[in-house]
């Protein structure tokens, strides 16, 4: 990418920059700059190999470069900028890496008068205990955030490649206007700096005298890790956000006064409410910090095997998410048992209790939620994070346009990516305002329009059981009838929990229609499990010879049963055993015995009622006797990966003739092989290609297979019961 590349300032941040834009080829010549006391650290990066030569005057080091990167402290950057002016180039590309960008931007303003357009402020959010170059790793910006904060006028080929470069180095870019990125930090990092140095600081001096920390263990460590980061750096970065600094500890010693009050009271019930809040935030951000950016996990499945007894496999995701809308929005208590206790429903769940909805759980799949009623929900205070789940943001996009507050949903890169106007479009029709980015992507921002929907008389042009529930859900706010005529059967989850929960809603033939008189009263709900998770047990078990296993406590509500249409239609043995009807959905358990398999064309009509069965089904195809075809399945490509692409791509690497067209798949079943795969982050993907591993010659590794998580997070687990041999290995990234 740059065939001279400067860094000035080589400890942890440049030289880790260094390190990693070699060894990925980002590099050609790598030059340090430093101060004349700085020496020592120079000759000793250089005899790391972390850079090719060094300088201590800026006029030699930034010669003929392309890049020069700011590593120096931001106490600094003032007179870094002074002695860069007399050679700076408009062609080169300046960056930084400072943890405080309005103090950057003011010292740039300073000494040029304006912000050089070639100058883009940065910051990764990486960091380590030990500091100096000694300390630098190749991997410190894997799988990290960096913030990029540009001004106007800063350049968009200068934004562009720094983007690029830091992508190079493993990083997730975003970008973020100034004030909010100096907020957010101060808030996540400067402040638990300050109460970490504060405490040691205090019980330092106290130990001096009592010898206390002889009895300090593990929590004493964990909460003080960051007072061993390096001072004279912490203490520039907070004297360089002390604007955003100052109110944050204030508000604290407020906080901190209102525990000693309640301690002073003696008031638990008051104190127990802080800590649980507490403890659920953070919880909140576990998910969001391990669940997108610090995890990986790989599976290994070794090759045979097949799968004998019985498994009840976790809760339905789609029930599990209207049961949390319905239930927040239904006057009274609503009891869920069999609830979904996975990322995905877990984001609609926390989602509510940002709205003011107090849930309690989930544990061990119950959850009881306080209905707020239908007009009850309360503006969250941030945006709603929906992670990866395409459910909650398109349901909700529908249920906040007719609300009095507004909101801003958002999501992980996956779910980011995926499109929104198949439901912004018609709920604008209505009268609702929301605004996407321009690809019609989230995040969706929502201004609340109470009052002023009105209903619609929708055809969907495309079979989607999220596009009616949203319209239906907008629907119960809006002036007049909501009707949604579907052109192929979807699952009607919504329509059958609204009828649970006394809400009126009628179907007649293919046509749904929803008005605004009604309430809902809260009901009990009992999640059946998820035929989409069973589906690949019942591949599995279907493709390796002398399986024979019994699933569960399975809903089988007819407009999600096309994946045992389509197996029985290739061969496959399903007895459909003990079927029951709870609350109001279908159940049964089901047993499968193992049988050959045939390709088959597989019907249109079914396509929709096997929507999320493909990945597992493309693995039965390959394992059939015969060519199986799929058309009219060009919803595939929009799901969390491009499922059409991404399973002919793994199908291929095990030596299957996967074809991929426009709206499906011709598959050639043959012999399985081992190898290689990559889900691309897609939970069935990842789970399809483990089951395949039954049938394959040698070993299958699946990369990136921690979104798993969203809707099976005892996958692997109940796998190994019924008899898959499955392996996983954790990588983690975090600090
Ligand atoms: C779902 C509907 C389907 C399905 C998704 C869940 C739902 O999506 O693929 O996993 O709960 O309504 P589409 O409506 O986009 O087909």
């Amino acid at each position: 990418m740059f065939e001279k590349l400067c860094i000035i300032g080589v400890g942890l941040i440049g030289g880790s920059v260094a390190r990693a834009a070699r060894e990925y080829g980002l590099a050609d010549k790598i030059i340090g700059l430093g101060r004349q006391d700085d020496v020592e650290n120079l000759r000793l990066a250089l005899s790391m190999g972390v850079i090719d030569e060094f300088h201590l005057t800026p006029g030699p080091a930034v010669q003929e470069v392309d890049c020069i990167v700011l590593a120096a402290p931001v106490g600094a950057m003032r007179s870094i900028f002074d002695q860069l002016k007399p050679y700076w180039n408009d062609k080169v590309i300046v960056t930084d890496v400072g943890s405080t960008k309005a103090s950057v931007i003011a010292a740039a303003n300073h000494v040029f008068g304006s912000v050089p357009p070639n100058f883009v402020p940065a910051h990764p959010i990486a960091g380590a205990e030990k500091s100096g170059v000694e300390a630098a790793q190749t991997g410190l910006f894997l799988h990290k955030r960096l913030i990029i904060t540009p001004l106007e006028n800063t350049s968009q080929q200068a934004v562009n490649v720094v983007q690029s470069f830091w992508q190079g180095l493993g990083a997730y870019v975003s970008v973020m206007d100034v004030e909010r990125h100096d907020a957010v930090l101060a808030a996540t990092s400067h402040l638990p700096h300050v109460l970490a140095y504060a405490l040691v600081d205090m019980l330092g001096h106290q130990d001096e005298k009592n010898a206390i920390f002889q009895f300090a263990a593990g929590g004493f460590k964990d909460f003080t890790r960051i007072a061993s980061s390096d001072p004279t750096m912490w203490r520039d970065i907070c004297l360089a956000n002390k604007n955003q600094l100052v109110p944050l500890l204030q508000q604290l010693k407020a906080e901190l006064s209102h525990v000693e009050d309640l301690l002073q009271a003696g008031d638990g019930q008051q104190l127990f409410e802080i800590f649980n809040y507490a403890r659920r935030a953070r919880q909140r951000f576990l998910n969001l910090y391990e669940g997108s950016m610090s995890k990986s996990i790989t599976f290994t499945v070794q090759p045979g095997g097949k799968l004998q007894g019985e498994a009840r496999v976790p809760g339905d995701k789609s029930i599990s998410h209207r049961s949390i809308m319905l239930g927040s929005l239904a006057e009274g208590i609503t009891q869920v048992t069999g609830f979904l206790e996975a990322e995905d429903a877990l984001a609609t769940l926390q989602a509510f209790r940002d709205m003011g909805v107090v849930i309690e759980g989930p544990h061990e799949g119950k959850v009881t939620i306080h209905g707020v009623g239908k007009h009850g929900l309360k503006a969250p205070k941030n945006d709603l994070y929906l992670g990866n789940s395409g459910t909650s943001m398109r349901l909700l996009a529908g249920l906040l346009a007719g609300q009095a507050f507004d909101s801003v949903l958002t999501g992980d890169k996956s779910l980011s990516g995926r499109p929104m106007k198949r439901v912004t479009e018609p709920l604008a029709a209505m009268g609702a305002s929301i605004e996407t980015s321009q690809q019609g992507t989230a995040p969706l921002r929502i201004t609340g329009k109470a009052g002023q929907l009105s209903g619609l008389d929708y055809p969907m042009p495309i079979a989607s059981a999220q596009v009616k529930s949203c319209l239906l859900l907008a629907g119960m706010y809006a002036k007049g009838e909501t009707c949604v005529t579907e052109p192929a059967p979807t699952r009607d989850h919504t329509e059958r929990m609204l009828t649970g929960f006394a809400y009126p809603v009628s179907t007649q033939a293919n046509r749904v229609s929803i008005n605004a008189d009604g309430k809902l009263t809260a009901a009990s709900i009992d999640v059946p499990s998820d035929i989409s998770s069973a589906a690949f047990f019942l591949v599995g078990a279907s493709i390796a010879e002398g399986s024979d296993i019994v699933l569960k406590h399975v809903g089988i509500n007819p407009t999600r049963t096309g994946v045992i249409d389509i197996l029985r239609l290739m061969g496959a043995h399903i007895e459909i055993l003990n079927s029951d009807i709870v609350g109001g959905e279908p159940v049964a358990d089901l047993r499968v015995i193992s049988r050959p398999l045939n390709g088959i064309d597989i019907p249109e009509a079914l396509v929709p009622l096997a929507i999320d069965e493909f990945p597992a089904l493309f693995i039965a195809a390959a394992c059939a006797q015969g060519q199986t075809r799929l058309s009219g399945a060009e919803e595939l490509r929009v799901k969390e990966s491009d499922r059409i692409q991404v399973m002919a791509d793994g199908l291929q690497t095990l030596g299957i003739n996967a074809l991929p067209t426009p709206d499906g798949m011709i598959i050639q079943g043959g012999k399985l092989g081992g190898g290689e795969v990559f889900s691309h982050g897609d939970h069935r993907i990842a789970m399809a290609f483990a089951v395949a591993g039954l049938k394959a010659s040698s070993a299958i590794v699946i990369h990136d297979c921690a979104n798993v998580n969203t809707s099976f997070p005892n996958f692997k687990e109940l796998a190994r019961h019924l008899g898959l041999s499955l392996e996983s290995h954790e990588a983690s990234f975090s600090k």
